[in-house]
């Protein structure tokens, strides 16, 4: 049996054993999953004990992916580019190989579960965090029209954008419509909404929220009352599980029937 693990704080919400669980099943691998509370003083000796006593792969989520992507001998380009790590492996000489999963996860989502292709389309990305970093590298390889970046504050767009080579903008000059909204910025955890103009969008606009919840968010709805359509992140959450199990196990499940399963067990 290969052995796995997710580590976080806090951890207990997290899906992930389910979701990968589901993928074993559909793989017919043997695969145990399991959660793993992060301790904030200890993490990288948690990390080295977890490989030391036989694991294969772990998935990292918040607050450690900078201290993974630290920790690491080697890395993806995308673990590069998003500065952050949400993957990892154990390499033959015992090396710790470090990837990042989320923005192929993201696209993945949007692209093949979802039918909404990116090459060529005008595309806005909401927020300039570490979560829209570890995301524009994979967008930018479906070769947008135009990808643009808009922040509350426009320093971090700007470095953003500077890193990247894409257009970046302020929620006063930014102008529309877009053809792909995406929304990651951290205000739907909080229940906000970003200045957004309604000139942003328009009926054939499709927008994407990274945050999940049992009801649209505020960006959600905001969009779907101004006659736009699309989806929050749930796919994003299966979809990058999906990759992390690939580079384990060398398979891609079939992430649809992952999502259904998450989104009925939501409602
Ligand atoms: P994460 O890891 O989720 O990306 P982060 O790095 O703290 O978290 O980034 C949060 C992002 O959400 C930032 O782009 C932040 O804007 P600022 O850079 O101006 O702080 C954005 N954000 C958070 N709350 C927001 C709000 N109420 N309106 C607009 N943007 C918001």
């Amino acid at each position: 049996m290969d052995l796995y693990a997710v580590i976080g704080n806090p951890i207990e919400h997290s899906r992930s054993p389910e979701i990968h669980h589901a993928f074993a099943v559909q793989t017919g691998r043997d695969v145990k999953y399991v959660k793993m509370l992060g301790d904030l003083d200890n993490f990288e000796q948690q990390v080295r004990d977890f490989f030391a006593d036989g694991g294969q792969g772990m998935n990292v989520t918040v607050p450690f992916k900078q201290r993974a992507f630290d920790m690491c001998d080697k890395l993806s380009k995308r673990a590069e580019q998003a500065g952050a790590v949400n993957t990892l492996v154990m390499g033959k000489n015992g090396e710790l190989y470090g990837d990042n999963t989320d923005g192929a996860g993201m696209v993945r989502d949007i692209v093949k579960v979802q039918s909404q292709p990116m090459k060529n389309k005008r595309i806005l990305v909401i927020g300039a965090g570490g979560a829209v970093r570890g995301v524009i590298g994979p967008i930018q390889l479906q070769e947008p029209y135009s990808l643009t970046v808009v922040n509350r504050t426009l320093e971090k767009a700007e470095e953003l954008a500077r890193q990247f080579n894409c257009d970046y903008a302020s929620f006063d000059s930014v102008k529309g419509p877009f053809d792909i909204i995406i929304n990651g910025s951290s205000a739907s955890l909080g229940g906000d909404l970003p200045p957004l103009k309604d000139s942003l969008l328009n009926s054939n606009t499709w927008v994407y929220d990274m945050v999940y919840g049992t009801k649209p968010t505020v960006f959600m709805q905001w969009a779907l009352e101004r006659g736009a359509s699309g989806s929050d992140g749930l796919g994003m959450l299966v979809c990058q599980a999906a990759e992390a199990f690939f580079l384990w196990q060398h398979v891609r499940p079939e992430q649809a029937p992952v999502i259904e399963q998450l989104r009925a067990e939501m409602s």
